[in-house]
């Protein structure tokens, strides 16, 4: 082989250590990524990082140690000027043959048994009896959270105490989606008729985002959810919160919009707790979030926009220019009387 060759062949091999080593320092940084399944806030994300750090050591040892064998042999047994013909064959050699058979099934044990150790532990039978159970129901395209201990429910935004047990129970309502939340909990797919489980313990206050990771219809990409880890004193007022009846308006835009709720069809799908009820087999008052305290949350329509009354309008007014195949329908409402609707929905804190 020419000496520019090998020249050649080392500088590519170096810029390509290079570019990995770059990328994995960009995403080892943690940055303001949303979807972020290197900064694990729960025993669960923590196990799931520190095995795949042992897993990534163990591979990359075996990369190195191929690497320097191959450039090893290239360089001791490349062919020189003089050497006589074809080197001779060599057909077996059974501690050669014994080496390489036994050396990758134990590399195979060592990535297979804490792989399994971390499934079982992050996967209990039975938990703790303070354990806090939350219900994970999917729709085509948003999330209800139900805490049947708690008689809360709500869309799109769950809060969690930190520090103790939760288990998420989780089913869909229609098709096939997935439940993730890379810094609190892996990955589930939820299914129609059957009920998968998470369980964790997040340990850091603060808010994180989720998302749908199984393609679910149209609006897939427009399934997003946060978590909110509370402190637990955080936790007990938000429940609290949640437990009480909305603040009936008595004047104002508001309670013209309370009186646009009444007439226009929006309790066969949505629940406001005290003034529109619901049907537990789900025929009406639940085909949509409930909106007890939708004026409390930070974010609406699959957690993809701000609460802001600006966007509440653009949603009503056009429900599929927001999210795309939304089976929210358009209410052909406009003006004054969307601006008093808005006013009303703001005003469930
Ligand atoms: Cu639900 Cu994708």
């Amino acid at each position: 082989m020419k000496p520019r060759t090998i020249k050649f062949k080392r500088a590519s091999l170096m810029a390509a250590v290079i570019a990995m080593a770059t990328a994995a320092a960009g995403c080892a940084s943690g940055g303001p990524y949303p979807l972020d399944t290197l900064s694990p806030k729960s025993d669960l994300t923590r196990s799931i990082l520190n095995l795949f750090k042992e897993v990534t050591i163990l591979d990359s040892i075996v990369l190195i140690v191929v690497i320097v064998a191959m450039i090893g042999a290239i360089f001791v047994y490349s062919s020189r000027e003089g050497d006589p013909g074809e080197p001779s064959a060599m057909h077996s050699d059974v501690t050669l043959e014994m080496l390489w058979t036994v050396i990758p099934a134990l590399i195979l044990v060592a990535i297979t048994v804490p792989t399994v150790h971390t499934i079982i532990r992050t996967q209990p039978d039975k938990w703790p009896a303070e354990t806090l159970e939350v219900k994970v129901i999917a729709h085509q395209w948003w999330w209800e959270f139900e805490y049947p201990s708690l008689g809360v429910v709500t869309a799109d935004e769950v809060h969690i105490p930190a520090d103790r047990t939760i288990h998420f129970a989780m089913t869909s309502k229609d098709v096939i989606h997935s439940f993730f939340m890379p810094s609190i909990g892996g990955k589930r797919d939820v299914v129609p008729g059957q009920e998968n489980q998470i369980t964790l313990k997040a340990d850091t206050p603060g808010e994180y985002y989720g998302q749908c990771t199984e393609f679910c219809g149209t609006s897939h990409a427009n399934m997003r959810f946060r978590v909110f880890v509370d402190t637990p004193a955080d936790f007990d007022k938000w429940v609290a919160h949640q437990n009480e009846p909305p603040v009936r308006p008595t004047d104002g835009a508001a309670a013209a919009g309370a009186k646009i709720w009444a007439d226009a069809p929006c309790a066969i799908c949505h629940t406001i707790k005290g003034v529109s009820g619901f049907s537990k087999d789900y025929t009406y008052g639940f085909r949509g979030p409930d909106l007890t305290h939708f004026g409390s949350r930070g974010t609406m329509a699959g957690s993809m926009l701000k609460n802001t009354p600006e966007n509440v309008a653009l949603w009503i007014k056009n429900p599929d220019a927001v999210k795309p195949g939304a089976n929210m329908p358009t209410l052909g409402l406009d003006g004054e009387d969307l601006n008093d609707l808005v006013a009303y929905l703001e005003s469930l804190k």
